[in-house]
């Protein structure tokens, strides 16, 4: 027999839904007069890559990210930006607005939702 365990990833859609997800977040912040500055790049396309590979690392996917990145340190790597409650808080609104248009089952949306409001809170440092 064959035991099998499917990981968030995989049970939410795997790489369909987290391009979905990031690529409707970063949607917000190209359009979000607080936090656009903060990106140092012209071009999302960059960073939205990264934050998706990073969190379909973090479900259970495939470790691309940390095959291109190396270990996350994501306080260390936000140190450059200054993020106080007002830039979480617009991050966890277009986060928000992106986790609900994946209409996910109740239960997998608020264990998304629950990590992303954690992490978001951790990475304050302003
Ligand atoms: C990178 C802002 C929260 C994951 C970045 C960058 C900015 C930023 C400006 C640089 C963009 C780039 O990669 O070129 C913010 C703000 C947050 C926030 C204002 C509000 C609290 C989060 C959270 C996560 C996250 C909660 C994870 C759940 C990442 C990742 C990168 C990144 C993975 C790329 C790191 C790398 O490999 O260089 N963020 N972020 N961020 N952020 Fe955030």
């Amino acid at each position: 027999t064959s035991e099998q365990t499917l990981s968030f990833y995989e049970v939410v859609g795997g790489e369909d839904a987290f391009r979905r997800l990031v690529h409707r977040f970063y949607e917000g912040v190209a359009e979000d007069p607080l936090l656009r500055p903060l990106y140092p790049e012209e071009d999302l396309t960059g960073a939205e890559e990264r934050l998706r590979l990073f969190l379909i690392q973090y479900w259970g996917g495939p470790k691309t990210y940390s095959e291109q990145r190396g270990h996350p340190r994501l306080r260390m790597r936000h140190m450059p930006f200054v993020i106080g409650e007002a830039e979480r808080d617009a991050w966890l609104r277009h986060m928000g607005d992106a986790v609900r248009s994946l209409e996910l089952p109740p239960e997998r949306e608020k264990q998304l939702w629950d990590y992303l409001v954690y992490a978001a809170h951790s990475l304050v440092n302003a």
